[in-house]
């Protein structure tokens, strides 16, 4: 049942604090400063680890290419799974790979888990179903505790992959020794108020998500914009608002619109910056002035701290510690496509065309 939400999507939106904190259970010993990951025991750490999804999942991949890169100091590659299947990837001895799917069922994903199995390399799987194809044919299966996604838009199964994610991460990089403390310390602290903060935000997310759905829920075309963790994250509201809104959306590196996508700017092609406080914020500010000065109106998701005033609609959501911020994010973005479609009248639970689960290549 939606359990009194209008959609299941909403429903599962605001389930995510519940999510978070079921992913954590039992993985963090606080005594020790410690994540508890024992799927992943066997494995030597990787010289390189290969993150392969589609979608969604694959967005949550990317995201997370930043946490093993700067806390475990483990190189990353991450790659569509339609794409990797066909290319001859070259796979050291040493190497893992990671599939990451909600349903554990993508063709794609699980034609990929198999070609690595079948060259003698380890692949560990990051599933959302227990009895899966990929959860049964892993070598080692770490289960995101999300509860079942009805909705065909992925919302909470992306937190729980993130939160795994970030535990995978400091796995291996306290295996190692090579993290700073102050930064183990701060991550499962965040990790660990993740909860009750985002139960306390979410309300407010949807009222102004609402309030820009309003604005906004005529364009025909869309940027999202971020750098650095909220590259990925960009992606995925752009991803989300196509699916659900049918409004042409492109997830774009922030740097990257000067080399082509800049073109497309006027006033009706309004952009969806994302602007944490950290040490890409300067650049991200120059962005968004470069787009503000071809008349493109821009939606700034941002915190207290940047003093960020110039953009048509300012939207200023709490500031948690450090990458954890994108769980604060994520549902802002979701919350801003799940409002547009609802006002334009659209499927929100079942979009034309798609499917749950992707069992065809
Ligand atoms: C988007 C969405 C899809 C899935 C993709 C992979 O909202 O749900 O992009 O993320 O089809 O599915 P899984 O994770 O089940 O392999």
């Amino acid at each position: 049942s939606k359990g009194g939400f209008k959609h299941f999507m909403l429903k599962e939106i605001f389930e995510q604090p519940k999510v978070i904190s079921d992913c954590l259970v039992g993985r963090i010993d606080k005594g020790k400063s410690e994540v508890k990951l024992p799927e992943l025991n066997e494995f030597p750490t990787p010289e390189r680890l290969h993150i392969v999804a589609c979608g969604t999942s694959y967005n949550a991949g990317l995201w997370g290419q930043h946490l093993f890169e700067s806390w475990a100091k483990i190189p990353v590659t991450v790659e569509i799974a339609s794409e990797f299947r066909y290319r001859d990837v070259i796979l050291n001895k040493n190497d893992l790979v990671l599939v990451i799917s909600q349903s554990g069922e993508t063709a794609d994903t699980l034609a990929c888990l198999r070609l690595v199995k079948s060259k003698g390399i380890p692949v560990v799987a990051l599933t959302n179903v227990v009895g899966s194809s990929i959860a049964r044919e892993a070598n080692a299966s770490i289960y995101t505790q999300a509860g079942p996604e009805i909705s065909v838009a992925s919302t909470k199964a992306m937190t729980s992959q993130m939160i795994l994610l970030s535990l995978m991460a400091l796995y291996f990089a306290k295996r190692q020794n090579n993290l700073d403390k102050d930064i183990l310390k701060n991550a499962l602290e965040g990790l660990s108020s993740l909860e009750p903060e985002l139960n306390k935000v979410l309300p407010k997310l949807r009222e102004k998500a609402q309030e820009l759905a309003l604005l906004y829920s005529g364009a025909r075309s869309f940027f999202f914009l971020g750098r650095g963790v909220c590259y990925p994250l960009a992606e995925e509201g752009a991803l989300k608002l196509k699916e659900l809104s049918y409004i042409h959306a492109e997830g774009y590196a922030a740097g990257e619109m000067k080399h082509g996508p800049i073109a497309l700017i006027d006033q009706d092609f309004p952009t969806f910056a994302l602007a944490f406080n950290d040490s890409l914020f300067p650049k991200v500010k120059s962005n968004i002035e470069e787009v503000q000065a071809r008349q493109g109106k821009v939606i700034a998701l941002t915190h207290e701290k940047t003093s960020l005033t110039t953009v048509d609609n300012l939207w200023i959501i709490p500031e948690v510690w450090g990458v954890l911020n994108s769980f604060i994010a994520l549902p802002a973005l979701q919350l801003f496509s799940y409002e547009v479609a609802d006002y334009l009248g659209k499927d929100v639970d079942q979009p034309r065309n798609l499917a749950k689960s992707v069992t065809v290549e």
